[in-house]
């Protein structure tokens, strides 16, 4: 599966500079950037610069020989899955409205068969003028995405709409973006995701997300890294996609995603008991980090140090085990899915936790990365699906990304499988 990848067209505003920040975001979330300065944005940002963050050859006239013989425009226009123009400015949004390709990022933006997303920003005088919004119009019209300016101080001095949105907030977009399958379908024109077709109408998907908590006294717990976002996610794919979605979240300071019923517990025996209580399910996908263990007795008063140096009079039980239990569940779900957070050996453990918990699939991530740098609490993923016909892998994807195949995944298992 290769890295999804964006085309940036930067064009000459003194925002121009924040496509610098945007660059290091996207790369972050594992997006591959390739990028083109117009001759004004060359004004504002260096190509030096921008190739340093995106590991690229940056491009910029289109006359220039050597680009052309290496990888003509044409080429270059389609080699992403998504070209986005941040900073656009009103004369390139002018241009693009009107089919003008007198340089390489205009005849990239004319050349390209791939979605476009604009991203404006410029003077507000500029932006409410008639000729802007008329082409911001027809811009629309012809499928462009456009994001809309944020309101502020603009840096000549007056204020109102048509700051660039914050690179974090372009950052999202995009890979939203990325997600979602083409809105329309390109042979008949119809909407992909409306109607009564959706791959998962009519199905029940239940989902575990987060960590747990296991208290020791009332004032301590035994907790994980989990952050719940890539759970959360794919909760989110799975409405998208048409399901009925029970999302048991364990403790994590997420918004629960549209379309989403979400049961919030704190312990894995709270979540195991609304895991059952949730069923039948067409699919179960277990994504908590559940804890192994939880203390035998959670004392009822705050523990004391007594100062002896003695170990802690903590003992721990083991917990119930929600995916193996599932697994041999009188109302086992259709399809189960169990994700395995592994810090070596990834493929092994994830074969040999496929049989010793009766699932479907195995999901299983790598998560040997410092802590705060690795996946877990991240927003990027590489995982590999572990199944009884083999191992397919997912290399540095946003979670989002991630989820949306997942999903598209279980849709297509399912369909193969009698209700
Ligand atoms: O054995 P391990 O914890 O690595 O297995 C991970 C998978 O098992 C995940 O899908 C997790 O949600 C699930 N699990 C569970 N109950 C437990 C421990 C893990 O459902 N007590």
């Amino acid at each position: 599966m290769t890295q999804p990848r964006v085309l940036l067209i930067v064009s000459g505003g003194i925002a121009a500079y924040k496509s610098l920040e945007l660059v290091r975001l996207l790369r972050k979330r594992g997006i591959a950037v390739r990028a083109v300065l117009t001759a004004a944005a060359e004004k504002f940002v260096t190509p030096l610069s921008l190739g340093v963050l995106t590991e690229d050859h940056v491009y910029g006239d289109m006359f220039d020989l050597k680009e052309e013989r290496e990888i003509g425009h044409i080429q270059l226009s389609r080699q992403a899955d998504l070209v986005v123009v941040a900073p656009a400015t009103a004369d390139i949004l002018a241009k693009m409205a009107a089919g003008i390709a007198d340089d390489l990022a205009t005849t990239l933006l004319l050349a390209t068969d791939k979605p476009v997303l604009a991203v404006p920003a410029m003077n507000v005088r500029m932006w409410h003028h008639a000729a802007t919004q008329r082409n911001l119009a027809q811009l629309r019209e012809d499928g462009v995405h456009i994001m809309e300016p944020d309101s502020g101080e603009m840096a000549c001095g007056e204020y109102g709409r048509g700051r660039l949105p914050e690179p974090e907030q372009i950052a999202a977009e995009i890979a939203r973006l990325i997600a979602l399958p083409s809105p329309t379908d390109p042979l008949t024109g119809q909407p992909d995701f409306e109607g009564p077709e959706l791959p998962l109408t009519g199905r029940h998907v239940l989902i575990t997300a987060g960590p747990t908590h296991e208290p020791i006294d009332p004032v301590r717990y035994i907790a994980n890294r989990s952050s719940g976002k890539q759970g959360f996610a794919i909760a989110a794919a799975a409405a998208r996609a048409g399901a009925r979605v029970t999302l048991v979240a364990g403790p994590v300071n997420l918004p629960t995603p549209q379309g989403v019923e979400r049961m919030n517990v704190e312990t894995a025996r709270e979540m195991m008991a609304a895991v059952e209580a949730a069923l039948p399910a067409d699919a179960a996908i277990m994504v908590a980090a559940v804890a192994d263990w939880r203390t035998a007795d959670a004392a009822g008063q705050k523990i004391k140090k007594d100062g002896s140096g003695k170990p802690a009079p903590l003992s721990l039980v083991e917990n119930p085990d929600i995916l193996a239990t599932l697994g041999k569940h009188r109302q086992r779900p259709t399809l189960l899915v169990g994700f395995a957070a592994e810090t070596e050996k990834v493929a092994d453990h994830a074969r040999a936790k496929l049989a010793k918990k009766s699932a479907d699939w195995i999901v299983a991530n790598d998560v040997s990365g410092a802590p705060g740098a690795s996946v877990m609490g991240g927003d990027a993923n590489s995982v590999h699906i572990v199944t009884a016909d083999g191992i397919e892998s997912w290399e540095n994807l946003p979670k989002d990304v991630v989820a949306t195949r997942l999903i598209e995944k279980v849709a297509h298992a399912l369909s193969a499988r009698p209700d």
